[in-house]
């Protein structure tokens, strides 16, 4: 029982796709009264990354805001420990929510799991294997701390029995997101046909080589085709001195709203990612994709063909976006649920923790 006397759930975010995840589940909560509070533990903290998504998303402001901004990941991890350590002895809420995989994901579940607090993980299961990934890292122990595991599709339920972990199949709240979208509101500045590209992973940013060869490959396509690159600051802190050349066509933005975002991926001739999120909007969205990976947690999107994942080769690059800009994405068969994953998750916690 908190300071108010109520017994409230605690959704934890911190990052860009965790408040996209977010705004469904909270409108479940509110449709079945369930009373919750949010924290921000403050990950992302430019305009474009957290405020403009709280104010389009329709999101009240988040009833804690910690402040913990950029750092190393074990300081930055640290901070948020600590930080959400006190929010959870003040309020004492009866289960934590966290969502995906980012250091906040980590952080919430390992601060609420060591008072005793129940721990829900939203896009349980997934998994890319490859250990390097600093999410992957996320995802692994959220889902080993969590009691309650909301898988978004059935592989994810498939991977969480291999490691002993009953999950419940809820489907994809990134999906739910969508629907709640009216698709003649999805509207953006952009005429004519352009390719869309994002580019922030830690892989591709961290490594000087890597990101001059994707830019290479940018700078190629935009000869043929116009580019549009909404910049993670991540990647605009790192390499501003490249994003800055003057001999290319690529046209870079900052950051926009997610409704600006689905609207440029549905009308994107090809999407050009390194993200997560963005392969399942492309899909679902019917955008085809080309993701500089070598490896992806959405393998069903890989499966359908709509997704191909390169190597950082400028050559690869420009071939495969040639090839997938032609290519129909027609999707008969859509893994990430039907729409009520919130709704399920929402439920699910009303009937369980009482
Ligand atoms: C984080 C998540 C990643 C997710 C991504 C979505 C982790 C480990 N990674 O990566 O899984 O896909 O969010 O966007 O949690 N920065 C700013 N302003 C901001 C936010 C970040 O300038 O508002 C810059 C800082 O220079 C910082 C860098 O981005 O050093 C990295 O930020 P951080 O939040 O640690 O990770 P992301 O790369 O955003």
């Amino acid at each position: 029982m908190n300071p108010e006397g109520i017994n409230i759930i605690l959704h934890i975010v911190g990052a860009r796709p965790q408040f996209i995840k977010l705004a469904p589940v909270v409108q479940a909560f509110q449709d079945l009264s369930i009373p919750y509070k949010v924290l921000h533990t403050g990950q992302h903290y430019d305009y474009t990354m957290s405020d403009l998504h709280f104010d389009s998303l329709g999101l009240k402001a988040p009833d804690y805001h910690l402040g913990i901004t950029s750092d190393s990941h074990a300081r930055q991890t640290a901070l948020m420990l600590q930080g959400i350590e006190d929010v959870l002895i003040k309020e004492t809420p009866k289960m934590v929510l966290v969502y995906g995989d980012t250091n906040s994901t980590l952080a919430g579940a390992l601060a609420a799991v060591k008072l005793g607090i129940k721990v829900g993980h939203v896009e349980a299961g997934v998994r890319s294997y490859d250990r390097k990934m600093p999410e992957e890292i996320n995802r692994i122990v959220a889902d080993h701390v969590s009691n309650h595991h909301f898988c978004p599709t059935r592989n994810a339920v498939n991977i969480l029995k291999t490691e002993g972990i009953e999950g419940i199949l809820t489907g994809d709240v990134m999906y739910d997101a969508l629907l709640r979208v009216r698709q003649e509101d999805l509207k953006h500045p952009y005429t004519g046909d352009y390719v869309l590209v994002t580019i922030h992973r830690a892989e591709n940013t961290d490594n000087q080589e890597k990101f001059l060869a994707i830019w290479e490959a940018l700078k190629r396509i935009s000869r043929r085709i116009p580019v549009i690159f909404p910049v993670h600051p991540r990647t605009r802190n790192k390499f501003a001195h490249v994003l800055a050349d003057t001999g290319s066509h690529v046209d870079v933005i900052d950051p926009v709203s997610y409704f600006t975002m689905l609207a440029m991926i549905r009308d994107t001739r090809c999407m050009i990612t390194d993200s997560g999120g963005v392969q399942k909007e492309a899909f679902l969205l019917g955008a085809p994709c080309v993701t500089i990976r070598d490896t992806t947690e959405w393998p069903e999107t890989v499966h359908s063909g709509a997704n191909r994942l390169v190597a950082t080769d400028p050559d690869t690059i420009v071939n495969a976006v040639l090839t997938m800009m032609d290519m129909k994405v027609i999707n008969t068969n859509n893994p990430f649920g039907d729409g009520h994953a919130s709704r399920k998750i929402a439920e699910f916690i009303k009937d369980h923790c009482p």
